[in-house]
């Protein structure tokens, strides 16, 4: 890989790469700023998409069409699915799927794309494999692979938790992956979503995502740093 597009949907998602992101050129283009540099010796793009689904796909395309990166890893934290899971710990993509994506009054399934080949979006397999290398490096906390579940909607009730994790198969949910994974599918571009938990998506999820978002953004910060470093 040449150039790697870093994304993150917020700030505290992305600040801790700008930080150490040197010979920097900014470029504003369709209300998202991308900063070209290098991070950790390579050759990045890093950029904040905000939130949500059609923002991220726009900034993914961007990031392939206007800067030619041929990676992408998306950066920041989710609401954890899977009740295993705890606040802190990390999950890499094995692949992404949007949950608000429903037709079923017509008869598709829940999630799946009407007329569409695929639904789910297989992260890339390599920058898995550096991912969860990169966090078993970690000290504390869990490491798992699993599907992200994306959508418009910061989930914070539990019956939605266990219907995303039992039919779905979600293990963490957030906002703008699987836009990203679509993105890459369809401009053959490899990805992987990594995402620690600030919360666990039920009634205490609001709460828990102001308190803890700042410290899970960093463990998802230590991946990408250490995974970047290792390319
Ligand atoms: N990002 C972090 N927590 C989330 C949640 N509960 N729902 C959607 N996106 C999130």
């Amino acid at each position: 890989w040449n150039k790697i597009g870093l994304i993150g949907a917020m700030a505290e998602e992305i600040e801790r790469i700008e930080e150490r992101l040197t010979n920097e050129k900014v470029i504003d283009k369709a209300g998202i700023r991308f900063m070209e540099g290098t991070f950790c010796g390579k050759s990045v793009v890093l950029c904040r998409s905000g939130v949500g689904k059609v923002n991220a796909a726009v900034c993914t395309q961007l990031l392939i069409d206007q800067f030619g990166v041929d990676a992408i890893i998306f950066t920041g934290v989710a609401g954890a699915l899977d009740p295993a899971l705890d606040i802190g710990d990390i999950v890499i993509s094995s692949d992404c799927m949007q949950h608000d994506m429903d037709a079923s009054a017509l008869g598709f399934p829940r999630g799946t794309i009407p007329f569409a080949d695929t639904s789910v979006f297989p992260a890339d397999q390599a920058l898995v494999k550096l991912a969860v290398q990169a966090g078993e490096r970690q000290e504390s906390g869990r490491i798992v692979c699993g599907r992200v579940l994306s959508g418009d909607q910061f989930i914070a009730d539990r019956d939605t938790v266990k219907l995303l994790h039992e039919q779905l198969g979600g293990t963490c949910t957030e906002m703008e992956g699987s836009a990203v994974a679509q993105v890459c599918a369809m401009n053959g571009i490899p990805y992987v979503v990594i995402r620690s938990m600030s919360d666990k998506a039920d009634g205490s999820a609001h709460v828990n995502f102001a308190e803890f978002t700042v410290k899970a953004a960093d463990r998802s910060y230590s991946i990408v740093e250490r995974m970047v470093s290792s390319l």
